[in-house]
């Protein structure tokens, strides 16, 4: 089946305008999906201005070499983590750079009819890899975890308060080995249909878990900050609480020039801030912009501005 490009950019002026992009300026896009905010970036940085752009999924890479060629030698798109982004980053030259996106989770294509079964509106297998070349898929979670392990990640990543009653229903009905057939014993053990699906919130956590988003994530900011030219730009795009949080703290303990615990008599922590908040809240779509485009309704973009050359990790 062919993919074409349907994903619609979220925040993107804000996010474009929070990066401060400018002629002859150098970008990295870790999540480049589609090339929606890439295009954007490459074309306020013209004539000369690069952008790198890094996916774990090869499919949103190629879909992206087709939408950027018209910028030729002026982007480089390379098939990988951005777990791994200081090492690329090296490799291709692309250090003390203008500016760093992130735009997390799942980009329209992967939704749609190909089914990488990351929704339970599109009868899929229960797969859920970004990147096809990880082992471990949401069937293999669903059907091999015991009861209690599947119930706390239900639990830990979709907030899920009904998490022990899906579990067990879940256990009963092994093997799943579809999207359709999980979202229906979730919503037959928990029942009701309100405004959300009652699968919404036990889909995201397996993804949450089949990617390892959270923990890929942390690893990633410090090393987008360290890739940052003094008076660069991050600007990242949330769409769920737990990730959100996880930037929030990071931005915040990034612009902090001490981190020792309050009441400490003098600071032994040695911590430098390296960002100032450019954003105090996040910034979040317009009501417009929600109408225009449902999928951009959790986006939270937060953005700060890189203050010296000093290692985050110092
Ligand atoms: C919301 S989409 C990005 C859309 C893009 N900004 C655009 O305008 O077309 C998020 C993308 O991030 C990718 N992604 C998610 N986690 C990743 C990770 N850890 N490393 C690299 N790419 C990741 C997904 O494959 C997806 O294509």
């Amino acid at each position: 089946m062919s993919i074409t490009v349907n994903h619609v950019p979220v925040l993107y002026a804000e996010a474009l305008d929070g990066l401060h992009v400018r002629p002859g300026g150098r970008y990295i896009d870790c999540t480049v999906g589609g090339g929606g905010h890439a295009a954007g970036i490459l074309e306020r940085s013209a004539p000369n201005g690069r952008l790198l752009g890094l996916d774990a999924d090869p499919e949103a890479i190629a879909l992206a070499g087709e939408r950027l060629q018209r910028f030729a030698d002026r982007v480089v798109l390379v098939n990988e983590n951005f777990a791994h982004l200081g090492e690329v980053a090296e490799a291709q030259g692309f250090t003390a750079v203008d500016g760093v996106m992130l735009d997390l989770g799942v980009s329209a294509f992967q939704l749609g009819p190909a089914g990488r079964g990351f929704s339970f509106q599109t009868e899929a297998p229960l797969d859920m890899r970004f990147d096809p070349r990880q082992s471990t898929t949401a069937a293999d979670l669903v059907n091999r975890l015991p009861e209690d392990a599947l119930a706390d990640l239900l639990f830990l990543y979709g907030e899920e308060t009904r998490s022990r009653r899906i579990a067990h229903a879940i256990v009963a009905h092994r093997p799943l080995t579809t999207t359709t057939q999980l979202a229906q014993v979730v919503a037959q053990a928990v029942g009701g249909r309100g405004r959300i699906h009652p699968a919404t919130q036990s889909f995201q956590a397996l993804r949450i878990a089949v990617n390892q988003e959270l923990e890929v994530l942390e690893a990633a900011l410090p090393q987008a900050v360290d890739l940052l030219a003094a008076g660069g730009y991050l600007a990242i795009i949330a769409f769920h609480s737990l990730e959100d949080r996880l930037v929030k703290q990071f931005l915040q303990r990034e612009a902090r020039s001490c981190i020792c615990p309050p009441g400490a008599p003098v600071c032994v922590c040695g911590h430098r801030a390296t960002l100032r908040l450019v954003t105090r809240g996040a910034i979040q779509p317009s009501l417009a912009e929600v109408q225009r485009n449902p999928r951009s309704r959790s986006a939270r973009l937060r953005v700060a501005k890189r203050l010296s050359g000093e290692s985050v990790n110092q």
